[in-house]
């Protein structure tokens, strides 16, 4: 029999297969098999073999009481919201992915990140298989000045990589992006499966082998998850990504997987001329421009990570000229907002079988969060009978099949930062008003959807 020359991985998730298989047997996925050439193993292992000192010695068993940690191992930039969602600071030794659409600002976060560190005095390396090194330097140049010298290295090929960075021994290094960056002795091309699993994995070495924080810029595709697999994912110790819409200035950096802190925090950014700005308070930014007194406007509050921001919530509800009308959503689930329509439709004996309906989430935000049910619901009806609701009054809470509210997390918190903004009124689910009592805003309990369309 013919020595079998390539292998098909799933590109959803890296599993491994002999032949071509219309549904990927470990994710489910159809239609993600790829043909891929064989990486000759012993060569790779090799590669591995040469890497790192710290990781491929024969490990022996240690006692948990007699290791030691280090309690300063973090670096704290000072950008707070890169900071927070990084659990405190970049952890020394560590492997970060930062993922996110191409031209989201990914490569201008981190070259932020290394203005930062290189005025901290530590060496750090950038090396790009995207870009020039003049190209770079002029992205450096619309950051303003750098107060330290910022190594730079145009380069793809992880060998040569390799190599600078057991050299040099800097303390941090980004590698734009890893879908550019390929071994010599794995025949399949820059990006696939085996590319991307081979030099994440030359890159851990190195992290773990010789303390260098590495952090690595992946893009991702149309489906939103890391071009090349999930798998890695598994590899990194944390995942970030880096989100917001092209057309607008918006961006949010989220962690989706964390060894060292908490996966629920966000950090929020504004691109600008001259890079990227923190936003402190993101409710002021995403408020800023709403209309008052408008039908089909409606202001709420969500929770972000462990902080309320406030938000406007659009919808649009007009008659069809279609047989099927159109339901559009941005922002938000298009089903979420299909579901609540069907419930309205029910409950309320709506026709809204007979309406277009488009919801917005204004400032380019997208969420993904129950307790937004009620100001969608808000929204809609405002919409739908030409009535605005009550200046300063917000809503929020989620809304069961049966048109039940149902209560949500962290209300009082939300109540708090309405408050804080000059809210008066709350409209908010009945079972949370207990907590919610002491804020000093009029609350509004509702238990039904029933009630809703009285509140106008
Ligand atoms: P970039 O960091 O190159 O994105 P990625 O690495 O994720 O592909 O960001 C590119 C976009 O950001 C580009 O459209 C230009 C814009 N930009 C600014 O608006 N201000 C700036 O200071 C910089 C450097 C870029
Ligand atoms: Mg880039």
């Amino acid at each position: 029999m013919a020595k079998q020359k390539s292998v098909f991985f799933c590109k959803e998730c890296g599993a491994e297969s002999a032949k071509w298989l219309g549904q990927c047997p470990a994710c489910k996925a159809w239609d993600s098999m790829v043909e891929e050439p064989v990486a000759p193993k012993s060569k790779a292992v090799k590669g591995a073999a040469q890497a790192g000192p710290g990781l491929l010695q024969k490990a022996r068993p240690e006692r948990l009481s007699q290791i030691e940690t280090h309690t300063d191992t973090r670096i704290v930039t000072g950008i707070e919201e890169f900071d927070r969602v990084l659990g405190g600071g970049i952890v020394d030794s560590s492997l970060v992915l930062v993922g996110g659409d191409p031209g989201i600002g990914k490569s201008t976060l981190l070259l932020q990140v290394c203005k930062v560190l290189v005025g901290m005095k530590l060496d750090v390396l950038y090396i790009s298989g995207e870009e020039s090194v003049r190209q770079i330097k002029m992205r450096a140049d619309r950051l303003g000045r750098f107060d330290g010298e910022l190594e730079l290295l145009s380069e793809t090929s992880l060998d040569n990589v390799e190599e600078i960075v057991i050299e040099k021994r800097p303390k941090v290094v980004v590698v734009d992006s890893i879908q550019t960056m390929y071994r010599d002795d794995i025949a399949a091309s820059p990006g696939s499966v085996s590319q991307v699993r081979e030099t994440t994995g030359a890159l851990l070495r190195l992290a773990k082998g010789y303390g260098v924080t590495i952090f690595i810029v992946g893009h991702v595709t149309k489906e939103g998850v890391v071009a090349g697999p999930r798998v890695l994912e598994h590899m990194v110790d944390t995942v970030l990504y880096f989100e917001g819409d092209n057309s607008s200035d918006y961006r949010v950096l989220r962690a989706v997987k964390n060894r060292f802190g908490s996966t629920n925090e966000v950090g929020v950014f504004e691109m600008r001329g001259n890079g990227l700005r923190e936003v402190r308070n993101p409710s002021e930014y995403m408020l800023a421009g709403t209309p008052v007194g408008e039908p089909g406007s409606v202001i709420t509050a969500t929770i972000e990570g462990t902080r309320p921001i406030m938000l406007e919530i659009q919808a649009l509800v007009c008659q069809t000229a279609l047989n099927i009308p159109r339901r559009t959503a941005v922002g938000i689930d298009t089903n979420r907002v299909n579901l609540l329509l069907a419930v309205l439709e029910k409950k309320l004996g709506l026709k809204l079988s007979f309406c277009d309906a488009y919801v917005n989430v204004a400032g380019g935000m997208k969420v993904n969060e129950p307790a937004l049910d009620v100001a969608i619901v808000m929204a809609m009806l405002s919409s739908y009978s030409n009535k605005p609701l009550g200046e300063k009054t917000i809503c929020f809470g989620e809304v069961g099949l049966t048109g039940e509210i149902r209560g949500v997390s962290q209300a009082e918190q939300r109540v708090t930062e309405a408050k804080q903004l000059g809210y008066e009124t709350v409209i908010l689910p009945k079972v949370n008003i207990r907590s919610a009592k002491e804020c000093g805003v009029k609350l509004i309990g509702v238990g039904h959807i029933s009630e809703l369309m009285r509140l106008f």
